[in-house]
C-alpha cells in the first residue's frame, strides 16, 4: 500500500440533494407505523407517473430489481437475444444474462457515447427480442432510427432510465419511450430515496403483473394465495415519503445541473486535448454526469485527485470485457466503445455545487492538459 496520504476531497463527484424536508417526511412516515408500502409509496408513484407521462409507476427496491422485473414481464429468457450498448452500467447487461438471454453488444457513437443506431440495426436477427436502452449519463439516445428499426423487426424497447429521469426528447420524457421503462433512486442519482427504483409502463396488464411480482406473486385481496412466481421487490414507506419530496425538487435540480453543465461546456469548448459529448439537437439531457474525453485519462484523474477533486470513469471497460464468469467472452472489440472507455472521465456535477467549484475543476483540467505534451 502506498504510504503517500491522499489530500481530502474538496469537490466530490456527487452529493445527494437531501436535507431537512426529506428527514421530516421520513420521520412522519415512520410515525404513521406503516413502514412498508404505504400511501407515501403510492403518492411517489403518482408523482413519477405525472412527470414522465406514464400510465403506471410501480416502485421497487432498486433500479436493478426494476430491470429484473422488466425482463420477467416480457418473458425474456434462453434463446432470446437482447441488444445493449457496450458502454453502460453493468446492471443494464446483468439483467439480460440473469434472465438466461444473450446480450448482443452494440458499438457507440464516439460523439455522443450513446449507442450507434446503424450498428444496432445491423445486429438485429430473428432471435432479437428486446433492446435495453440506457441513455448514457442522461444524454438522450438517438431514438427515431432505433424505434423504427425495432418496430420493423418486432423488437421491444425497455428503457433503463436510471440516469435519465429528467431527460426529454422534445416534450417526451426518456422514460416514456418503449413498452417499459425503469429507473433508479440510488443515492448517486438525480433524485434519491437512498435505494429505490421504479418500473413504468402504459400497459395495464404489464403494470398489474409488475405489482404482483413485487409482492411475491400474491393475488390481490387473497392473502397467502399466489399465482405467479413473484419475489420481494418492495420499498419502504419512508423511502416513498422521501421520494415525494424529491419529486417536488426534480425540475429545479435538473435546472441547476444544466447551469453547471453549460458552464463546463463553455469552458471546455476549444480547450485543446479535451472533448465533450454533445447532446442531440431537440433533446434535453438530465445531466446525470459530466463526461469529458482526454488521451491521458488516468493521468488527469490522478492530477484532479491530488487537487482534492473526485472523479469517476463511466465506464473504464466495455461491459463485454468484464470478467464475469456468466458472460460469454466472445465479443470482438468494438472500436468506438474501446476508445471511449479508455478516454472518458466524469468530473463532479451535482446541483449544490457552486460556479466557483466548476471554475476550480476546469482550471485543474486546463493546467493538466496544457502541461501534457
Ligand atoms: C444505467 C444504470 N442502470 C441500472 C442501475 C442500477 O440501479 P440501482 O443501483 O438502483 O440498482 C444503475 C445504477 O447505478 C445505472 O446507472
Amino acid at each position: 500500500m502506498s504510504s503517500q496520504a491522499l489530500s481530502p476531497i474538496r469537490i466530490p463527484w456527487a452529493v445527494p440533494p437531501v436535507g431537512d424536508e426529506e428527514a421530516d417526511a421520513a420521520r412522519r412516515a415512520i410515525a404513521d407505523s406503516r413502514l412498508s408500502m404505504g400511501r407515501n409509496v403510492r403518492e411517489f408513484e403518482q408523482a413519477v407517473e405525472a412527470y414522465t407521462g406514464r400510465g403506471h409507476g410501480i416502485a421497487v427496491s432498486n433500479g436493478t430489481d426494476a430491470l429484473e422485473v422488466a425482463m420477467r414481464l416480457l418473458e425474456i429468457g434462453p434463446g432470446d437475444e437482447v441488444l445493449v450498448s457496450a458502454l453502460s452500467y453493468i446492471a443494464t447487461v446483468n439483467c439480460i444474462v440473469r434472465a438466461g438471454a444473450r446480450p448482443v453488444w452494440c458499438d457507440v457513437n464516439p460523439e455522443t457515447l450513446n449507442v450507434d443506431p446503424a450498428d444496432l440495426a445491423a445486429r438485429i436477427t430473428p432471435r432479437t427480442k428486446a433492446y435495453v436502452a440506457a441513455d448514457y449519463c442522461g444524454f438522450a439516445i438517438d431514438y427515431p432510427p432505433i424505434e423504427k428499426a425495432c418496430a420493423d423487426n418486432g423488437v421491444s424497447i425497455i428503457v433503463d432510465g436510471a440516469q435519465s429521469l429528467g431527460t426529454f426528447h422534445g416534450e417526451r420524457s426518456a422514460l416514456k419511450v418503449g413498452v417499459l421503462a425503469t429507473t433508479s433512486f440510488h443515492s448517486a442519482k438525480i433524485i434519491t430515496t437512498g435505494e429505490g427504483g421504479m418500473v413504468l409502463t402504459d400497459n395495464d396488464d404489464l403494470a398489474e403483473r409488475a405489482r404482483r411480482y413485487r409482492g411475491q406473486g400474491e393475488i390481490p385481496g387473497r392473502k397467502y394465495v399466489h399465482d405467479a412466481l413473484g419475489f420481494n421487490h418492495r420499498i419502504t414507506d419512508f423511502q416513498g415519503a422521501i421520494g415525494v419530496v424529491q419529486m417536488t425538487k426534480l425540475a429545479r435540480l435538473c435546472e441547476l445541473r444544466r447551469q453547471h453543465a453549460h458552464q463546463y461546456h463553455a469552458a471546455f469548448a476549444g480547450m485543446p486535448g479535451v472533448r465533450v459529448p454533445v447532446p442531440l439537437e431537440g433533446t434535453t439531457p438530465a445531466w446525470f454526469s459530466l463526461p469529458i474525453l482526454v488521451d491521458d485519462r488516468d493521468g488527469l484523474a490522478r492530477h484532479l485527485r491530488s487537487a482534492g477533486i473526485e472523479t469517476r470513469s463511466l465506464y473504464p471497460i466495455p461491459t463485454y470485457r468484464q470478467p464475469i464468469p456468466e458472460y460469454r467472452h466472445d465479443q470482438d472489440p468494438l472500436p468506438a466503445a474501446e476508445l471511449c472507455a479508455s478516454q472518458v472521465l466524469n468530473v463532479p456535477l451535482f446541483a449544490q455545487m457552486t460556479s466557483q467549484d466548476v471554475d476550480d475543476v476546469v482550471g485543474e483540467v486546463a493546467a493538466f492538459v496544457s502541461a501534457t505534451p
